[in-house]
């Protein structure tokens, strides 16, 4: 099967995480018998330094153009890159944002599950970890506070920022109806997060939900305050099946939900539109910090690829090997530093990614 693949290295740690990615799925292509075409596109500040802006039409044409988008992570340290001397609107961020409005990504799916071997490596307490635990986190990703209007003024001599935060109920009713239908193939359980004690826009939320639920009268649906869910995670991280919400919510809390799993290393993430069509990449970011060393884990990458064969390529199948192949190489010890724990076999980005091609069925 011929399929064309839009590949975006990134910034950071993005070119080396993403190689590993391509890795494994040429490994796919030679076992099953797929030819990939991968077209390399630019993103955030590999775009700021070719073309002066971090999202070209050239980027969100071509990108339209594949089967699916295949992502590292963009932007750099905010105090010591130019690229942050730029205003808000040219730097990195905006391009990552850009192409997910242009492309219509409004549903970011980050599943967030405990492999067993990586129970030393999950900092809660065994008692607190119990049988394990497996969630996805359903976010919405092109509205909420991040799109909304923004602005900096000065009122007699006082500076002053504004962001705004807004939903309309369609924006609601289609990130709902996606979670209640992933739902449905899992657990049969929505905790449907918001702060509908104080904001308008949670009040609506919730109303809108209630509605999409009706439809769905197999699923149990449990509403939630933020500050609450951010505390049950960490609690008894095994009573949530599928949570959705909104925008700025869903990033803060899957960071959160990526910790319990081990490290944020291991938390892949898929955008999503109305159609098949996705961007894949891990949910952490460029981690300016560890580039270059070989010590990034390439796993949220590699589990990412995986969601991509089966959500955009139709490729179940190939999906299953990728997801094995990552739990053998944990079974058989190998760990990237981010995970690592005493006994187990040290191994750098480059070295984690080959294991896992190795081992594709
Ligand atoms: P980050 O996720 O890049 O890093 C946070 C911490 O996690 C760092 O200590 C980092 O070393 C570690 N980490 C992240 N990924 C790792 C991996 N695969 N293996 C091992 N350790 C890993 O978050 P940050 O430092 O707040 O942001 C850095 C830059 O990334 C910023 O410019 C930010 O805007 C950008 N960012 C981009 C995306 C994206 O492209 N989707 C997501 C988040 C942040
Ligand atoms: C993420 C990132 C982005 C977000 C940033 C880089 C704009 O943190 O993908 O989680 O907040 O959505
Ligand atoms: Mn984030």
């Amino acid at each position: 099967m011929k399929r064309n693949i839009a590949y975006i290295p990134g910034d950071g740690i993005g070119p080396e995480i993403v190689r590993e990615a391509k890795k494994v799925l040429d490994k796919v292509c030679s076992v099953y018998g797929h030819e990939f075409h991968y077209e390399e596109l630019l993103l955030g500040g590999a775009s700021i330094d070719a073309h002066g802006v971090p999202l070209t039409e050239e980027t969100i044409k071509k990108a339209k153009a594949a089967d699916a988008v295949l992502m590292g992570s963009i932007g750099g340290d905010a105090k010591t890159s130019p690229w942050y001397q730029l205003e808000p609107s040219k730097r990195p961020e905006a391009g990552l944002l850009g192409i997910r409005k242009a492309l219509n990504l409004f549903a970011n799916l980050r599943p967030a599950y405990l492999y067993d071997e990586l129970r030393k490596a999950c900092p809660l307490k065994e008692e607190v970890i119990g049988d394990g635990f497996d969630m996805i986190i359903v976010r919405e990703l092109t509205g909420g506070l991040y799109f909304g209007e923004r602005k900096t003024v000065e009122e007699n001599g006082v500076r002053k920022a504004v962001d705004t935060l807004s939903y309309n109920e369609e924006e609601i009713r289609r990130i709902a109806i996606k979670a209640f239908e992933i739902a449905g193939k899992r657990r049969k359980k929505v905790t449907s997060v918001d702060k509908a004690n104080v904001l308008d826009s949670s009040r609506l939320w919730r109303k809108v939900v209630e509605e999409v639920a009706k439809n769905y009268p197999d699923i149990t649906l449990e509403h939630m305050l933020v500050d609450n869910c951010a505390m049950q995670l960490v609690h008894n991280p095994g009573q949530f099946d599928v949570i959705l919400t909104e925008n700025m919510f869903g990033d803060i809390l899957s960071d959160e939900a990526s910790m319990v799993t081990g490290s944020i290393g291991m938390l892949s993430s898929a955008s999503l539109n109305e159609t098949s069509f996705g961007l894949y990449e891990p949910s952490h970011g460029s981690a300016p910090d560890i580039a270059g060393k070989d010590v990034a884990n390439p796993i949220a990458t590699i589990l990412s690829a995986a969601m991509m064969l089966r959500f955009s390529l139709d490729l179940d199948k190939e999906a299953d090997a990728v997801e094995a192949a990552v739990a053998q190489v944990l079974e058989e010890g190998y760990r990237t530093p981010d995970i690592y724990s005493e006994g187990m076999k040290k191994t750098g980005t480059a070295q984690m990614g080959s294991l896992i091609a190795e081992r594709i069925q």
